[in-house]
């Protein structure tokens, strides 16, 4: 990136960074089971309730518990179940348009991210219900209160239920990006680990390790406060000590609860101090192939890891220390190189690939073009990179790359990177 837009991007993030204290974060009042979500919505008078969830969820019957519940409480409900992953602009309107058919006056997100996103979709749509959601998308265009939302998370890994963010496909363009809008925090979320009970191993595995890279991108990150990073830091000790028992057993409590709240310890860390390039990728990626945001989000973190380099090298190793990656012995670079080692061996035990499969090298220009409007210049990344260089971490990523050995590729990509660096500064 040359000088005069990195000095833009680092200027606008500092701008974000003072006005931090003054921003009107919160956090949702959490709730035990979903009875409590039913008892709560028949406190507040709410007369019908749209239930945005996906057919997985109603497949499975995850739902059953919640509409008797409702039953019980003599609230009137309405289910809305076509949400798909990586939820689209149509998602939306369709459940917009059924919410406002059917008379519902309040919302509940039941699911993994996708679910909850979409719920925040038409909650937007009911605050703003001249404008359709492309125009809301992007920051603040909200601004105005939405019906009341409680969010229910089955999987633990995204935070939807805690961050300001809705992160929505436009299927005609391809592309997927954000609403950041405080308005869309929900006030409630319910926290029940038996509705994470049944995710297979693989949504285990995925979710698990996208929740790890909102805490470790927050942290690594130029916007974080005392509070954050240790919100940060508890979460990623959280992950490191329970994500792999998740995954072996699905029913070990312990593991379970212990994981959904790392994923809203790291969402709530996110939400103030930012992602960056990991989930920049992840979401163009989305947009145009479809991949599962987890999926994507678990290949790319560790590239991105050994390509931020030096620049992260203190905070890594806090992490490594943290988690007792790293002994007292280790200096930094070697505790560093400790931890993302740890995040590589995740990955591989829980059968997640080394590379994104399937792209084709045409699509890397448009969506490191993405990822770079979503990122630059708002995300304060440890390093900071423009398109050219986000195709290049494409390649990396996509195993594009001559090298098939994963640790090989990554550092190709980071001598890529840093030639290029050199190159920009010799030229600049
Ligand atoms: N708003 C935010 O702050 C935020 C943060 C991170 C990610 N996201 C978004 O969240 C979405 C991804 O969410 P996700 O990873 O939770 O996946 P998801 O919501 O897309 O769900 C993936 C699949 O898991 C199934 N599933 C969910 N819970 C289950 C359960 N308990 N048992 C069995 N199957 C279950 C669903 O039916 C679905 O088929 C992406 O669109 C991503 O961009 C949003
Ligand atoms: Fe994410």
């Amino acid at each position: 990136m040359n000088t005069l837009k990195k000095a833009y991007c680092r200027v606008y993030q500092a701008g974000f960074r003072l006005a931090l204290p003054l921003l009107p974060y919160r956090e949702p009042k959490i709730l035990k089971t979903v009875g409590g979500a039913a008892k709560l919505i028949r406190a507040k008078g709410g007369k019908k309730v749209m239930i945005v969830t996906d057919a997985g969820i109603t497949k499975l019957g995850i739902h059953e518990n919640l509409i008797n519940q409702l039953k019980i409480q003599g609230v009137d409900y309405v289910i809305y179940d076509k949400t798909v992953p990586n939820p689209t602009f149509d998602n939306v309107e369709e459940a917009y348009a059924l919410y406002k058919k059917e008379g519902c006056d309040c919302l509940i997100g039941l699911g993994g991210g996708s679910s909850m996103d979409c719920a925040k979709g038409v909650g937007a749509r009911a605050a703003r219900p001249k404008k359709t959601i492309d125009k809301l998308m992007g920051k603040f265009k909200v601004f105005k209160k939405i019906p009341l939302l409680i969010a229910i998370p089955t999987t633990a890994g995204t935070g939807s239920e805690v961050t300001v963010a809705s992160v929505l496909t436009n299927s005609e363009t391809q592309t997927k990006y954000p609403i950041y809008d405080f308005f869309l925090i929900p006030y409630y979320a319910v926290h029940d680990w038996r509705l994470t009970a049944g995710l297979p191993k693989h949504l285990t595995a995925t979710t698990g390790m996208d929740a790890l890279t909102h805490a470790v991108e927050a942290y690594i990150g130029r916007s974080t406060t005392k509070h954050t990073r240790k919100l940060s830091e508890d979460a990623v000790k959280l992950i490191h000590d329970n994500l792999y028992d998740a995954y072996l057993d699905g029913h070990n409590e312990k593991a379970r609860q212990n994981i959904l709240y790392a994923s809203y310890l790291a969402g709530a860390s996110f939400t103030q101090s930012y992602v960056g390039y990991v989930h920049g990728l992840a979401h163009a990626l989305g947009g145009k192939y479809g991949t599962p945001h987890g999926l994507a989000n678990s290949v790319i973190l560790p590239h991105f890891l050994r390509a931020y380099g030096k620049a992260v090298e203190k905070k890594l190793a806090k992490l490594a220390r943290i988690t007792c990656e790293a002994n007292v012995f280790d200096d930094d670079h070697a505790a560093c190189e400790k931890f993302i080692s740890w995040v590589e061996e995740m990955n591989e035990k829980m059968e997640i690939p080394r590379y994104i499969e399937g792209i084709d090298p045409a699509d890397f220009d448009f969506m490191a073009g993405r990822a770079d409007k979503e990122a630059n210049p708002l995300y304060p990344v440890p390093v900071l990179m423009d398109k050219n260089e986000l195709v290049k971490m494409y390649r990396v990523v996509c195993g594009n790359v001559r090298e098939h050995n994963f640790k090989k590729a990554s550092e190709a990509g980071l001598r890529e990177h840093d030639a290029h660096r050199a190159h920009v500064k010799k030229s600049s």
